[in-house]
């Protein structure tokens, strides 16, 4: 039986006081924190790296789900793993060898993820489906918080999660981008279960927002 889970994205945290951001979300009900790394390369933006993870992993506990943007990230698995990952997400389309990025993530004693980008067919997840604790489905072109949803994405939610429920598989289906409160019912209604909300959950009143979040992923039945 799968859980419906908040990830609340730190981008959109406030740096100056990230710590504080964090255990406010985290004190509220937040089970994941949602670390996105960005290079420059894969997506336009940098966000941050190691340092960052590294020192916040010593103020909370809460489960770390890092979500590399990164050319090759077969490169750096070991190392977030080293600073305190318990999932890493690869995207497809940033490795030549998604299989074998994904052994070496589960290699490492941790939870494995494959990201796709919103036009990325469903298929790239073919021969590796099997191996996967989460999908994560692009919601937004991934580079920046504060974008829109993209309707076109819930039909492909809906396939996912009904080809894995054909297979048997209770794979987590993680939806990131574009979360918020008037889209979040029609993603968890399509088959997500792993809601990633940077731009709705930082700024001002942080633990009211997770709340509200929290008893809307109360509302839906467990996948
Ligand atoms: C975008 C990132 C997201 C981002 C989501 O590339 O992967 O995790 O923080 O931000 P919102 O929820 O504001 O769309
Ligand atoms: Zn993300």
């Amino acid at each position: 039986m799968r859980k419906n889970i908040l990830a609340p994205s730190i981008l959109s945290a406030d740096f100056r006081h990230l710590e504080q951001d964090i255990l406010e979300a985290v004190e509220a009900g937040a089970e994941y924190l949602h670390i996105d790394v960005m290079d420059g390369m894969f997506v336009p933006s940098i966000s941050f790296g190691m340092p960052v993870i590294e020192s916040i992993r010593s103020a909370t506990d809460c489960f770390f789900d890092v979500h590399l943007m990164i050319d090759q990230p077969e490169r750096y698995i070991e190392t977030f793993v080293k600073c305190g990952a318990d999932s890493i997400t690869v995207h497809a389309e940033a490795t030549r060898h998604l299989h074998r990025a994904v052994q070496q993530i589960k290699g490492c004693g941790v939870k494995a993820g494959v990201a796709l980008n919103p036009a990325t067919p469903l298929d790239a997840l073919d021969y590796v489906l099997e191996d996967l604790d989460m999908v994560l489905l692009m919601t937004v072109n991934p580079g920046f918080g504060g974008q829109k949803y993209i309707p076109q994405m819930t039909g492909k939610i809906r396939t996912l999660r009904q080809r894995l429920l054909a297979m048997g598989l209770e794979t987590d289906i993680q939806v990131d981008g574009g979360i918020k409160v008037d889209t979040i019912r029609e993603v968890l209604g399509a088959g997500a279960n792993v809601c990633v909300a940077g731009s709705a959950v930082f700024g001002d009143g942080i633990a009211e927002k997770v709340k509200i979040f929290m008893e809307i992923l109360g509302e839906y039945p467990q996948w």
